[in-house]
């Protein structure tokens, strides 16, 4: 409580102060050190819970994306899956065919290189690298006929390879399903 204590209670402070900073910029750098190794350590224990892969080799050849699979289906519970190849400059079928009102599930893959697989006015936008298959969900609410240009550099083709998707009526499409097991719309 003297005037004298007051000049060693400054020092001690400061030191202590100073020790506090030195423990927190170390906790700093050991947490950040931590936080990159769990990252690492998470991402190559738990990779992406559904990778699916197809033999670009062999698709021709049999299994999901043999020519006789590829189209669109109609599903028992009323959804369609629509499964297609892009390869060095074209995709198979050149044009998809897919109902209104319908839940629609896209599965494409690549025969070759890295495509794009775009459909114009929607959100949908999948890059095929061969080896997998890319799938995403859509849905369509009006008829009518987009553009699905490829939008990854593929090679000296890369700007003729696009093709079509036309939404037709849901009635029709199911009557079309009922005659033919895979659709598309190559021949219209
Ligand atoms: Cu395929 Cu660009």
């Amino acid at each position: 409580m003297s005037d004298g204590t007051l000049p060693d209670q400054d020092e001690n402070g400061g030191e202590r102060l100073e020790h506090r900073w030195a423990v927190l910029a170390t906790s700093i750098i050991v947490l950040l050190i931590a936080m990159a190794v769990f990252a690492g350590v998470h991402q190559a224990v738990l990779p992406q819970s559904r990778v699916e892969t197809a033999d670009p080799r062999t698709l021709h050849l049999g299994g999901e994306f043999i020519e006789s699979n590829l189209g669109s289906a109609l599903q028992p519970d009323g959804s369609v899956v629509v499964r297609a190849v892009g390869q060095q400059y074209s995709f198979t079928p050149q044009c998809i065919l897919v109902p209104t009102d319908t839940p629609i599930t896209f599965r494409v893959t690549s025969a070759d290189v890295v495509h794009g697989f775009l459909i114009t006015g929607t959100s949908i936008n999948l890059m095929l690298v061969p080896g997998y298959i890319s799938s995403i969900p859509a849905r369509f609410s009006t008829p009518g006929e987009r553009h699905m240009p490829c939008h990854e550099f593929c090679g000296f083709g890369h700007e003729g390879m696009w093709g079509r998707i036309k939404v037709i009526d849901k009635a029709e499409f199911a009557r079309l399903a009922a005659d033919t097991g895979r659709l598309n719309c190559v021949a219209q």
